[in-house]
């Protein structure tokens, strides 16, 4: 399909910038990494760790963890210096980890260049973790460079703008050509912005409020009646099912948490020992003691949906046992585990009491 972005610049195109800009110096959203449109001086460390924490998140979910990160370690410094474990602890609910992982790397490189992040989206982009849409976001955002930034609020607004009905992915290219057509070089941190507040706020996915949009009058998806149809997604596979088992081994009022390896789903997370989510029935049998069958947690990750069977023991062989930390069960809400296993660890205290 023909993308319409290749269209030359027209007169609405290039006004689209100023009119957006002019509603965002109204109805910016206060956040709390933000300073107030038209303003320079953003904290960069502030701006990357906000954006680290933003990619897949919700503004809501992200609110309390970047003040908690942002009081417990005020500068990128301080988190360069924080240990491991408490990093993931603190990041732990926020999912994604290997963010946190990543995230840790960048600060130390950072700290390691003297605690100043570079200044272009290049030299950004060299940093660990940083990929395209972080490097370009923290240069526009935090140093004012020029810079496309496209997240998914951003691709949605600018293919109804150009009404690109190419689906996607296959359509990302010609996405980034049109935002990158109306990317001015003036005030570019509070251009992307913008545009994430007006897919976040007016251009929605379902039922998008067109008669408060500040761009409605070149807006073509608009003009052409059903801007809700795009962007266009490829057809997604079903997710698959996988199950698995956790284990809730207790002793003396404590319970038995492992730490996951580095790389992987959840790497290197405080967890509570599991199965690898292969449903070996075995395991328990292996672990030694008496085994009670608990409830099941179900949980939703990107590429698959789990099933977690809880299985309790509160007689453990002890020279069968993973290596491990005995963590109290009255406790446990401070361990910092991921979400399935949290859900796991509250069923469990759960079943515990009945
Ligand atoms: N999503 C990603 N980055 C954002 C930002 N800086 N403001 C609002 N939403 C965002």
């Amino acid at each position: 399909m023909q993308a319409r972005a290749q269209l030359p610049l027209n007169s609405q195109t290039s006004k689209t910038a100023g009119k957006l800009l002019a509603w965002y110096d109204v109805n910016a959203r206060r956040l709390p990494w933000r300073i107030a449109p038209g303003k320079s001086g953003a904290d960069p460390y502030k701006v990357w760790l906000s954006e680290v924490m933003l990619q897949q998140t919700t503004v809501a979910a992200v609110g309390p963890y970047f003040e908690k990160f942002t009081a417990r370690w005020p500068t990128v410094s301080d988190l360069a210096a924080a240990d491991d474990a408490d990093v993931m602890a603190a990041w732990a609910g926020l999912g994604y980890y290997a963010r946190a992982r990543n995230l840790l790397a960048c600060a130390r490189a950072v700290a390691a260049m003297g605690g100043t992040f570079p200044d272009t989206e290049a030299a950004l982009r060299a940093l660990p973790g940083l990929g395209e849409y972080t490097a370009a976001a923290v240069a526009a955002i935090a140093f004012g460079r020029r810079a496309v930034v496209v997240d998914a609020n951003v691709e949605r607004v600018v293919a109804r703008l150009f009404a690109i009905d190419e689906p996607l992915p296959a359509g990302r290219p010609a996405i980034r050509t049109a935002a990158a057509m109306i990317t001015p070089d003036a005030r570019a941190g509070d251009f992307a912005q913008a545009m994430m507040d007006l897919g976040a706020t007016i251009c929605t996915s379902r039922a998008p409020r067109c008669m408060l949009c500040p761009l409605r009058e070149g807006c073509r998806a608009q003009a052409e009646g059903s801007p809700e149809r795009l962007p266009v997604k490829a057809a997604k596979k079903p997710k698959p099912t996988r199950q698995g088992r956790a284990y809730w081994i207790e002793r003396d009022g404590k319970v038995l948490l492992v730490q996951r390896p580095g790389r992987g789903m959840l790497g290197g997370m405080r967890a509570l020992p599991d199965d690898g989510w292969s449903a070996r029935g075995d395991g328990a049998k292996a672990l030694g003691g008496q085994w009670l069958p608990g409830g099941v947690v179900r949980h939703s990750f990107t590429h698959f949906d789990l099933e977690l069977q809880l299985m309790l023991c509160t007689s453990p062989e002890l020279d069968s046992l993973p290596p491990g930390e005995w963590w109290p069960v009255d406790g446990i809400e401070a361990a910092g585990l991921p979400t399935v296993f949290a859900k796991a660890a509250r069923l469990a205290v759960a079943e515990r009491k009945t």
